[in-house]
């Protein structure tokens, strides 16, 4: 596994869990450091012991030696980073080129190269072409990673589908005999083109974007209609064809992933010359969201943020992960700071570097200090802790107010506690 971040880490050790020999390497010294002194770089649920395990069996191996890496294996993943280019919808391939330059340097006997790095259509004959040199020594195949951050062990060994793309029919057997205790187990395996299989990952990625953003414009029709999103999620969702997940009104999606593949394929269509309205209009509505919740807080606190106290609970973009990779909360509390309000914050994953330079912004390390004397309360990722707080008996100030903005209580228990409180389409939720 070329990579050891959130996908290279996780597949490499579900792989070895499931009885291969695994090697990680990551050119980031600190990462493997860590990792060879039986610490997980990353907050995953499940990770630190599933490693250790494998750790222990000697069948996962960490290391920033490539060379030695790339000649001790049969199979070769590319789990590397493909981030948004700087103020462009272009993807950056350079991560990804980068490896591939040096697989040719140091492979010296056949080997499958594997694209798990989320790629525009067309980057697998891209690496082909690099490779060509060499052409005998490589075949080039992608298998996409569907896995979430938080859920990241099950995905991967429950995975709905393992897809793989390859214009080489022998390596899906190959491919197959890799995955078959997942297979065994119920997953789908499909095979397709290359082009085929890279495509469908950013489909796949754009239409949950899609469904989110979706949910979340109907929420903001809910909340002057009169009517509950949730009654409307359930509603829609009870059909079939649509299906119930991904329908949570709440934040714009962010994450390291939706933000930047929904561009990603727009940039691979525009190759093309096809435009794609829907994703462009996506993105649009998903940026707009933030600057309709900095409303609403605003309008909570009387458009007066200065000298307020604002506790925020989670900053991470979703619950049971550290990653902060497009969080709503880089965009809002740097905001509410700039205006004269003093933050705390408390995540379960930690302090985050990304605040340790905003002024008035403070990390606190437990709920209560966190959120005590404050004039709101603003709820952003849905931890399990926080889901059952007795606020009253935290907060000392009398006139609590709180935007939850996960929907994550009880608007008639609220009431019943005399908090004033605000959440997201449902009735008098404004
Ligand atoms: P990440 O930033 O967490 O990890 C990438 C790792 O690659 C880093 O540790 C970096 O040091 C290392 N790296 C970069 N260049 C290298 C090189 N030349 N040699 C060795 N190591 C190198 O990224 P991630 O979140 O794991 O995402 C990786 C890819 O997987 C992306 O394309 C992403 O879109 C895709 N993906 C991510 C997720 C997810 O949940 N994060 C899910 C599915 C797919
Ligand atoms: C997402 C996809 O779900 C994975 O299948 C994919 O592999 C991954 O991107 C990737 O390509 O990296 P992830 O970003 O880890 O996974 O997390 P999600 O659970 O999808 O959440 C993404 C964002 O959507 C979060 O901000 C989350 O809060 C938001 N979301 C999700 C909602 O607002 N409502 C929902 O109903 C679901």
């Amino acid at each position: 596994m070329i990579g050891t971040g959130y996908v290279g880490l996780v597949s490499g050790t579900c792989f070895a869990d499931i009885g291969n020999q695994v090697i990680c390497v990551d050119k980031d010294t600190n990462k493997i450091n860590k990792l060879n002194l039986g610490k997980s770089p990353i907050y995953e649920p499940g990770l630190n012991e599933l490693i250790k395990k494998n750790y222990q069996a000697k069948r996962l191996i960490f290391t920033t030696d490539i060379e030695k890496a790339i000649n001790q294996s049969d199979i070769i993943f590319i789990c590397v980073g493909t981030p948004s280019k700087k103020g462009s919808l272009k993807v950056d391939l350079s991560y990804v080129m980068s490896c591939v330059r040096e697989i040719l340097r140091f492979t010296k006997k056949k080997k499958i190269i594997i694209t798990k790095s989320t790629v525009p259509v067309g980057t697998g004959d891209i690496i082909e072409s690099i490779l060509k040199k060499r052409k005998k020594l490589f075949s080039v195949i992608s298998n996409p990673e569907f896995l979430r951050e938080g859920e990241a062990i099950r995905d991967f060994k429950f995975p709905d589908r393992i897809v793989i793309g390859s214009n080489d029919k022998k390596i899906f057997t190959i491919m197959k005999n890799l995955y078959l205790p997942l297979i065994n187990k119920g997953a789908k395996f499909l095979v397709t083109s290359r082009r085929g299989a890279e495509l469908i990952k950013y489909a796949s990625n754009a239409f949950l974007a899609t469904k989110i953003t979706f949910i979340n414009e109907l929420a903001n029709l809910c909340e002057k209609a009169g009517v509950n999103i949730e009654d409307i999620s359930l509603g829609m969702g009870s059909d079939s064809r649509i299906g119930s997940r991904f329908l949570r009104a709440g934040p714009p999606y962010g994450g390291s992933c939706f933000p930047k593949d929904t561009k990603g394929l727009i940039s691979a269509a525009e190759k093309y010359k096809i435009k794609l309205p829907v994703v462009k209009t996506v993105i649009k509505s998903n940026q707009n969201r933030i600057h309709l919740l900095i409303k609403r807080i605003n309008k909570i606190l009387g458009n007066n943020l200065k000298n307020k106290k604002i506790s925020i609970l989670g900053v991470t973009f979703k619950p049971n992960t550290d990653d902060m990779r497009d969080s709503s909360s880089l965009k809002i509390i740097p905001y509410l700071c700039k205006k004269g309000a003093s933050v705390n914050y408390y995540d379960p994953s930690g302090e985050k570097k990304d605040f340790s330079k905003i002024k008035n912004c403070f990390f606190k390390k437990d709920i209560k200090e966190n959120c005590k004397n404050s004039n709101l309360v603003i709820l952003l990722t849905e931890w399990d802790e926080f889901k059952s707080i007795d606020f009253k008996k935290i907060i000392k100030n009398k006139r609590i107010k709180i935007f939850d903005l996960r929907n994550l209580y009880n608007t008639e228990e609220m009431k019943k506690s005399k908090i004033e409180y605000y959440s997201i389409g449902r009735p008098n939720s404004n």
